[in-house]
C-alpha cells in the first residue's frame, strides 16, 4: 500500500492544507498527515494543539490520519513501505523551497519520493503567517480557517494579544 505522507508546522491548519490533504485522500489510500515538531520555528500553537487542531478538520476523511514527528522527514518516512510525501504549491515563489526539500530529501533517501499537488486558485495566497498577522491586528481570519477551530485559534491570538 502507498501512503502519502503530508507533512508541515500546520500552525494553524488552513482552508488551504485542508484543500491538500483532502485531494490526497482521493489519490492515496492512506494519509499521514504529519505535524512537524520544528525546532527551528517558534511557533504560535503548541505541537499538541497543532496536533489537535489537524485532527479536528481532518475527522471527515476517514484514510487519514495524524501524528507528528521531531526529526528528519525521511526517517519518519522510512517507517511506511512506499512513502510519497504530498506537498501543496501555491505559486511559483514557494517552488525554490519545495523544490530544495524535494530534492534534499531524495538525496538522504532515494526511497523518498515527493509529488506536488497544485493548489486550488482559491488557495493560492494563503498561508498560516499571513492568517496568524491579519488575526494580530484585529482582521477578520473566518474566510481563510476552517470552520472546526476558528473560535480556538482566534480566543488563542486574543488572549495574546491582551
Ligand atoms: O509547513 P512548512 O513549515 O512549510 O513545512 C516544512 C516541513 C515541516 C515539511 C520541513 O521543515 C521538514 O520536513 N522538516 C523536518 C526536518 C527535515 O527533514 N529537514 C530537511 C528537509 S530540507
Amino acid at each position: 500500500m502507498q501512503t502519502a505522507i503530508c507533512p508541515g508546522s500546520f500552525d494553524p491548519i488552513t482552508l488551504g492544507h485542508v484543500d491538500v490533504i483532502t485531494r490526497a485522500s482521493k489519490l492515496f489510500e492512506r494519509v499521514v498527515v504529519c505535524v512537524v515538531a520544528n525546532a527551528n520555528k517558534k511557533t504560535l500553537l503548541t505541537l499538541e494543539e497543532r496536533i489537535d487542531y489537524v485532527r479536528r478538520v481532518t475527522a471527515h476523511l476517514p484514510n487519514v490520519e495524524v501524528d507528528s514527528w521531531n526529526g528528519l522527514l525521511v526517517e519518519y518516512a522510512a517507517r511506511y513501505e512506499n512513502p510519497v510525501v504530498v506537498r501543496g504549491l501555491r505559486a511559483v515563489s514557494d517552488f525554490e523551497y519545495e523544490f530544495m526539500m524535494a530534492l534534499t530529501n531524495k538525496k538522504l533517501d532515494p526511497r523518498v519520493e515527493t509529488v506536488f499537488l497544485a493548489s486550488d486558485e482559491k488557495y493560492t495566497y494563503l498561508s498560516s503567517s499571513g492568517v496568524k498577522e491579519i488575526a494580530y491586528f484585529g482582521g477578520d481570519i473566518s474566510q481563510f480557517m476552517p470552520a472546526e477551530i476558528l473560535a480556538d485559534l482566534q480566543e488563542k491570538i486574543d488572549r495574546r494579544i491582551k
